[in-house]
């Protein structure tokens, strides 16, 4: 389409039909309101209604489309009842996207010599499952269309050792080996699997609280935490949620349909892949 020699861009993501879980979050949040600003039909969902409910109302007033649910991502009959709801609605599933997050204060601080075994598992068996959960149930549906992009959010210490993280660690490495499987069995079924891996965030609040623990050790300030992080990037800066929510709409569109296996780095210079 062109206006005079101006071409009109087309929405990235128009019509696609996009599942967002952990919406209610940092992360889930900023991708939900750029998919929706690329003209995705979304369906947010979340442990607790009213966190999710405050994105989809301002997606709706921004004259966007945005169903809330609440939906426990380890509960699997829940997770696969939310999908039937949207298959009722929308009629297909094009773009699952797993944001969860988990609470850290009891884990983070605490050397690995002196964490017990519980709270050294729970974000491993968390967050890997709720992957696996959400990934295979609407893998089920996007067979069928031959069609479809799964997606989700690692961090950093997948690929790097870093003290006093207990189990977030192998838990993010998990969650990337998994998309390489998911991939391996999902893609010539037409269905890519892309990760993203981006490095600290400060808007969020789980930047912040692991920021908490650090600096009663340390003795170092907000800034001087984020003056840390951002001395490691080849930018010297941090990352917006805007430019990470960006790449994730790249990810999710037909602009990407080269990319399926792999987990991109949004680390700018820390890891070198
Ligand atoms: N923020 C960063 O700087 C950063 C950088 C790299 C990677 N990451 C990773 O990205 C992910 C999201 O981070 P975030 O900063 O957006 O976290 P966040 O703000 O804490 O959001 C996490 C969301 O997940 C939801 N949730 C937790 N358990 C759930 C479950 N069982 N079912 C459904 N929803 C559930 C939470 O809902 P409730 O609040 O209702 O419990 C919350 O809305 C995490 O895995 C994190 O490690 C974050």
């Amino acid at each position: 389409m062109t206006t005079g020699d101006r071409k009109v861009q087309e929405m990235m993501l128009k019509d696609k039909v996009a599942v967002i879980y952990g919406a209610g979050g940092g992360i889930g949040s900023a991708v939900a309101r750029a998919f929706a600003s690329e003209g995705a039909k979304l369906f947010l969902a979340g442990r607790h209604l009213a966190f999710v409910e405050v994105v989809a109302k301002d997606i709706v007033s921004a004259g966007g489309s945005a169903d809330a649910a609440e939906v426990d991502t380890l509960d699997e009959q829940a997770v696969d009842k939310h999908l039937q709801s949207v298959i009722d609605k929308a009629s297909r599933i094009d773009i699952s996207f797993n944001a969860i997050g988990i609470p850290n204060a009891k884990i983070l601080g605490v050397p690995l010599t002196d964490l017990d075994a519980e709270q050294f598992s729970l974000p491993i068996t968390t967050l890997a499952t709720s992957y696996f959960l959400t990934a295979r149930l609407a893998a089920r549906r996007m067979v069928p269309n031959r069609a479809g992009v799964i997606m989700t959010v690692t961090a950093i210490h997948s690929r790097e050792g870093i003290a006093l993280v207990g189990g977030y660690g192998p838990a993010q490495a998990a969650k990337e080996a998994l998309t390489r499987d998911l991939s391996a069995e999902l893609a010539p079924q037409g269905i890519r699997v892309v990760g993203l891996r981006p490095n600290a965030l400060p808007e969020t609040r789980t930047i912040k609280d692991a920021f908490e623990p650090r600096a009663k050790a340390s003795d170092m300030t907000w800034e001087q935490w984020q003056e840390m992080l951002a001395s490691r990037t080849h930018t010297r800066r941090l990352m917006t949620l805007e430019e990470m929510a960006n790449t994730a709409v790249f990810v999710a569109s037909d602009k990407a349909t080269a990319m399926t296996g792999t987990t991109v780095n949004l680390t700018m210079g820390r890891l070198d892949d």
